[in-house]
């Protein structure tokens, strides 16, 4: 594993952003993994200004997305699928035909799952993996358990995670309960993994993850067994845990 520390959001976001550019230079028809959530906006948005400023060409990437919420329509402003259009694919001459993201809408969950696994078949790996890290260790929506998912799944999202998202629904049966998520075996496929980690407040479970065992209880532990890791993070969530590792 590879750590790298920035001084603040910012810097991180411009690592990450480097080692995206590295690959697309190198591979203009690269496959990129990308997370939603609030740690990737910064990256989206450093990729966004490059494009803008000619030095970025997205025309023959693909991109696949680890999760959506089910039953949301793309229109929906809480779905990831309105989540990337917003920061990151309306903003670049990526083709939406190329951007990959689990159907929400499909009920039919072992059809959705089953789809989703042949899509990522199709696509192949991805050469860069993006991933946030959730408080209690999840990558994607995998949250802690007995044992390691393999390929997308649909999972049940704890009453904590549903009340948490309610703030953001008219009334809470508008809240999803379900989502689909690449599984942990599908994600560990990616050539190379970037884990962007930044705030105190996730120190502890990412000291955890690569200094403790390897346990399906943190989810993310299962990055100590990848062979191409970076982890690039600010100095409150590396907190002296990486010192020794940092490049
Ligand atoms: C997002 C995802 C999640 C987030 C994680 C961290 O697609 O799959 O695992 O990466 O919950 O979220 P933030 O970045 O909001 O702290």
């Amino acid at each position: 594993m590879k750590v790298y520390q920035g001084e603040d959001y910012e810097e991180v976001s411009r690592i990450v952003a480097d080692l995206i550019e590295e690959e697309m230079k190198k591979k203009p028809d690269c496959v990129l993994g990308l997370a939603t959530g609030s740690t990737p906006i910064g990256t989206y948005e450093e990729l966004i200004r490059r494009y803008d400023a000619g030095e970025l060409d997205f025309s023959q990437v693909q991109t696949v997305n680890l999760d959506e919420y089910c039953g949301l329509d793309p229109e929906n402003d809480q779905s990831y699928r309105y989540f990337m259009n917003q920061h990151l694919f309306c903003h670049i001459n990526i083709a939406m035909e190329n951007t990959h993201i689990p159907d929400g809408l499909e009920t039919d969950e072992e059809k959705a799952c089953g789809d989703y696994e042949r899509c990522l078949d199709l696509v192949g790996a991805p050469d860069i993996q993006i991933l946030g890290l959730g408080l209690n260790g999840h990558i994607g929506f995998n949250e802690p358990a007995n044992q390691f998912s393999q390929e997308t799944n649909c999972v049940d999202l704890t009453e904590s995670t549903i009340t948490a998202n309610a703030r953001f629904f008219a009334s809470m049966d508008e809240v999803p309960k379900k989502a689909y998520t690449m599984g942990i075996g599908s994600i560990m496929k990616a050539k190379k993994i970037i884990l962007i980690v930044t705030g105190e407040k996730k120190s502890d479970i990412l000291n955890a993850a690569f200094h403790g065992e390897v346990t399906p209880h943190v989810p993310a532990s299962i990055l100590q067994q990848h062979p191409d890791v970076i982890l690039v993070g600010d100095k409150e969530a590396l907190a002296g845990h990486f010192r020794k590792d940092v490049a």
